[in-house]
């Protein structure tokens, strides 16, 4: 089946709110495809007038995280209604520098894919191993255990409109990208977890990104394979040179 690539950036922690709203402008014309989803994954701070400066284009906006409960006692957290009122379509949940730095776990992401769910926010999941799991021949046991977790009581329906970054810790932000045949390794391996954690329909819909290092070179070449459906991408997203990867098909 054919599915819409899906191409977004991940600011991580950059872009005042000014710088922001300036580097939208300086992308809105660049970033100008139909073909694919484009995607600003923006820190919390940025996201009001980031959506804002976005109105009228084709970019929707992301938040980079939030938490799994509605409301309360916890200091310093994002709601999902809070996104939602913003103007927030995705999140990215789990990605490697969270589970790194900030203790986040699959049990947690799973708690917040399920509010996203709830709340109409399209999760971007990120899974990835280190060097030294790849090095013992362990990455799709890993990843694998990320995926099951990470989607437990996630419906097949919510499923299909999910999306799964595969991001190999070895290759975010060290201009070391997977080779192709790496990447579009996992990324079948992932969607054939999907497939046994639901069905067939389920993996052929639900939409499994790279991430790590992609640039304008590397990206035409991984996002033609059969199951990458497009890119997360850090560093690259933060220059004019992102509207070469968003329109790496031309
Ligand atoms: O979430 C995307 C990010 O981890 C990849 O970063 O700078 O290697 O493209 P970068």
């Amino acid at each position: 089946m054919a599915r819409k690539k899906i191409i977004a950036g991940n600011w991580k922690m950059n872009m005042t709110p000014s710088e922001a709203v300036e580097l939208v402008n300086t992308l809105k014309p660049l970033v100008a495809n139909d073909d694919v989803d484009v995607v600003f994954c923006v820190p919390a701070i940025d996201i009001i007038p980031v959506v804002e400066a976005a109105k009228g284009s084709n970019i929707q906006i992301g938040a980079e995280n939030m938490y799994f409960e509605e409301k309360g006692a916890f200091t310093g957290e994002i709601s999902p209604a809070m996104l939602t009122d913003a103007g927030v379509k995705y999140v990215v949940l789990g990605h490697s520098e969270r589970r790194e730095y900030f203790a986040e776990t699959s049990e947690t992401v799973n708690k917040k894919m399920l509010k996203a769910f709830e709340h109409g926010i399209t999760p971007i999941m990120c899974c990835g191993e280190t060097l030294e799991q790849r090095e013992q021949g362990v990455t799709m046991d890993f990843i694998r255990q990320q995926v099951k977790v990470g989607f437990l009581n996630v419906t097949a329906d919510q499923a299909k409109t999910a999306v799964i970054a595969y991001e190999p810790i070895w290759a975010i932000g060290t201009g070391k990208t997977a080779t192709t045949e790496q990447a579009e390794e996992v990324c079948k391996g992932i969607r054939e977890c999907i497939a046994e954690i639901y069905d067939d329909a389920t993996a052929a819909a639900i939409r499994i990104q790279y991430g790590g290092s992609v640039n304008a070179k590397t990206a035409p070449e991984l996002f033609a394979q059969e199951n990458i459906d497009g890119g997360l991408v850090g560093g690259a997203s933060l220059k004019p040179d992102f509207g070469a990867i968003v329109n790496y098909n031309k």
